[in-house]
């Protein structure tokens, strides 16, 4: 597109919806930012089917950014996501899947991935508005900018997906992130029946991070033995009381993401 971005690119953004015309643009920007290959009909699903949320972030007329995203029943929650949200959600909730969302190089840092995202979440509230109770999506393990952009933007990892990717034939991990209010946090971790029912009262919480931290130590040293474990974030082990004290709710989806890998492997 162009080597010199002013400054002020963010104040000349235009956002408009895909249309089938900009098929071969996508195509080409996905192409540069993606090492995933999408068939054609991908292409032709985000820009004409209207259940796709996909908006095109436009500088002089040329595209240089896009969110797309699917706003969708519980129940059609890809299955290693599907706790997400307690099953004590009524079954009409609904929750939003970024499918993609990228921006040419050169204009990143300017806020246009912040601004896509934040249409994607004002489009939410307007057309979804209370049905809507997370958005997620998933990135590679070492995709490392995509990652500090959403956990500075307050998603939380929540699966760590082994081999989730295949890239050119080679299998990748993956993580699953959530946005999602502290207020609809889901019951973590039933099948240990000795944890309180309920997460919603702080005073109880550490007790239950500690359980959990103990139970992931104990699983790991006399059970696991699958080589998916070597590759986990050393951080997913540093969590203590004092970290659940400063950032409870992060605390918290550190010690469910644990708990859902022991899950993950022992079925
Ligand atoms: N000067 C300096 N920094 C700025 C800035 C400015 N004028 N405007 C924004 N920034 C900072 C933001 O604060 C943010 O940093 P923070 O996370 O520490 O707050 C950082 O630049 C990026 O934010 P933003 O500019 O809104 O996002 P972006 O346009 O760079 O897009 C991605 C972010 C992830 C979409 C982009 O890196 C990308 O396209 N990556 C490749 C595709 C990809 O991996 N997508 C995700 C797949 S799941």
């Amino acid at each position: 597109m162009t080597d010199v971005v002013p400054p002020t690119a963010l104040s000349e953004i235009k956002l408009r919806l895909l249309c089938q015309d900009d098929i071969d643009s996508v195509k080409v920007l996905c192409g540069d930012w993606f090492p995933i290959e999408y068939p054609d009909s991908w292409y032709h699903d985000i820009t004409s089917n209207k259940k796709f949320f996909s908006l095109a972030a436009t500088f002089k007329g040329g595209i240089v950014g896009m969110i797309v995203a699917e706003i969708k029943g519980r129940t059609k929650v890809h299955k290693e996501d599907g706790d997400i949200l307690a099953s004590s959600f009524p079954v009409d909730t609904q929750v939003a899947y970024i499918l993609s969302l990228g921006v040419v190089k050169e204009f990143r840092k300017h806020g246009i991935g912040s601004l896509l995202l934040d249409s994607l979440k004002e489009h939410i509230s307007t057309t979804a508005q209370d049905h809507c109770k997370a958005i997620y999506l998933h990135v590679l393990t070492t995709n490392l900018t995509a990652i500090h952009f959403y956990e500075n933007r307050d998603f939380k990892q929540h699966h760590y997906l082994p081999y989730y990717y295949s890239i050119r034939g080679v299998l990748k991990d993956g993580f699953t992130y959530v946005l999602i209010s502290a207020g609809q946090l889901k019951p973590m971790f039933h099948s240990t029946e000795d944890l309180p029912a309920s997460t919603e009262s702080p005073a109880q919480l550490p007790a239950v991070v500690q359980h959990l931290v103990q139970e992931w130590h104990r699983v790991q040293q006399n059970h696991v033995k699958d080589r998916t474990l070597s590759v986990l974030p050393a951080r997913h082990l540093n969590l203590s009381v004092a970290d659940f004290y400063a950032k409870p709710v992060s605390a918290l989806y550190k010690v469910q993401a644990m708990c859902n890998i022991c899950t993950y492997i022992h079925s």
